[in-house]
């Protein structure tokens, strides 16, 4: 086998690659890398489809079916692999409240798995992808890496055990982990469970777009992109190792702020609003430091959020046969389910 000099020529492992982020950075990668070879293990949960894939250069990508829980899988798809990048984990919160047994599963057991068997393997880097919910909300200012985790859901504490997980294996053993916290993503092939592709979709079909609470909850917005060159740079970043770093696109809306922008662009009128009653615990307000992530790699997000936005809003506009078949499947149920039982407040004010 060649020896890989930083990615020329690498192997990478990307664990649940047929996800929205994972997704789209296996073409980020493909795209930029010719003679990297991408190793996908992915259960292919209701969030993970293989189609995300379609277009990647077969030659570069081995797709595995299989769970970062379960050892013998793991240890298949690591075979080789220079670099780990750990995406797969269940990711939404409204569904951790729910059912949160699958989320400290895979969040936090599956990090485990990976964990041993990449210290085993001596892989040069494993990075975890965490993100900005281990802080819980932030009130004011912006969280710093040293800040402390306060996560309020279940997800977000499923996320923050595999993340500080993930460390101690540097802690304990100097195996070269490096920790990412990432603030909300956007782009395309997101599962329409998340705000925006669930607004943008329900907006093309003239549904009403469910605001919970007030919708003066704010996040900080990045382009997939964006988070995709943050970890691209990170996976050779000279002594990353044992470092933990901020990814924010530096957009800070509300929700309310995000459906008028949504409703503008699809030219769809504001009394599509609904505002519904409120997720339970919901989180004010995220914002993210990520001076020390520009200090060590010179990264900066690049796309804006209005031309994001625009853009994402165009793919839903032109890739309809992606997401109405999954709307129309799993989805139907869960939206039945967790939307149907939630009081209508009323109003529209987007
Ligand atoms: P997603 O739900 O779209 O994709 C998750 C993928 O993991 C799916 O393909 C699913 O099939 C797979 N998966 C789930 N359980 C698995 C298991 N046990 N074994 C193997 N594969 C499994 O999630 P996403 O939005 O792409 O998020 C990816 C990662 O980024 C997650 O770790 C998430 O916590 C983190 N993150 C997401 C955001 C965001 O805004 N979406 C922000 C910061 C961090
Ligand atoms: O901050 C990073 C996190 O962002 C990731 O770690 C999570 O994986 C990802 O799901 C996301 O979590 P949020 O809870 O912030 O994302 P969500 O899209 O579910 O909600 C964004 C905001 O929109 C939040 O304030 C809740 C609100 N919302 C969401 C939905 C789905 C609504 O008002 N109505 C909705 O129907």
């Amino acid at each position: 086998m060649a020896v890989a000099v930083g990615l020329h020529g690498a192997r990478l492992l990307v664990t649940g690659g047929a996800g929205f982020i994972g997704s789209n950075f296996v073409h980020w990668l493909t795209a930029r890398h010719s003679d990297c070879q991408v190793v996908v293990l992915d259960a292919l949960t209701y969030a993970g489809h293989r189609a995300n894939l379609a277009g990647v250069p077969e030659g570069q990508l081995t797709f595995i079916h299989g769970d970062i829980r379960d050892p013998d899988a793991v240890a298949r798809a690591m075979d080789g692999c220079d670099y780990v990048l750990n995406f797969a984990a269940e990711s939404h919160v409204d569904r951790s409240i729910e059912e949160p047994g699958a989320f400290i599963q895979t969040d936090v057991y599956g990090v485990f798995v990976l964990c041993e068997e990449a210290r085993r393997r001596r892989v040069r880097r494993f990075i975890q992808i965490s993100t900005d919910e281990v802080y819980g909300e932030v009130l004011q200012g912006a969280a710093s890496e040293a800040a402390p985790l306060m996560p309020r859901s279940p997800y977000a504490a499923s996320k923050a055990g595999g993340d500080r997980l993930a460390f101690a294996y540097w802690a304990t053993h100097g195996f070269p982990v490096v920790v990412t916290r990432c603030s909300n993503n956007y782009g395309p092939r997101q599962y329409p469970e998340k705000l925006i592709p669930l607004f943008v979709t329900n907006a093309l079909d003239d549904q009403p777009l469910p605001v919970y609470g007030t919708g003066l909850n704010r996040r900080d917005w990045i382009h997939v992109d964006d988070h995709c060159a943050a970890l691209e740079t990170l996976l050779t970043t000279p002594g990353a190792e044992g470092e933990t770093y901020n990814i924010g696109g530096g957009n800070e809306l509300d929700v309310l702020q995000i459906t008028r922008r949504i409703l503008e662009l699809l030219d769809k009128p504001a009394t599509r609003v609904q505002h519904v009653e409120d997720r339970p615990g919901h989180d004010r307000r995220y914002a993210l430091d990520c001076s020390k992530l520009r200090r060590a790699t010179g990264w900066t997000p690049r796309v804006s959020f209005d031309e994001g936005l625009r853009k994402t809003v165009e793919w839903y506009r032109r890739n309809e046969a992606w997401w109405r078949p999954v709307k129309e499947g799993e989805f139907r149920a869960y939206y039945e389910r967790m939307y149907g039982k939630r009081k209508v407040l009323g109003g529209t004010d987007a």
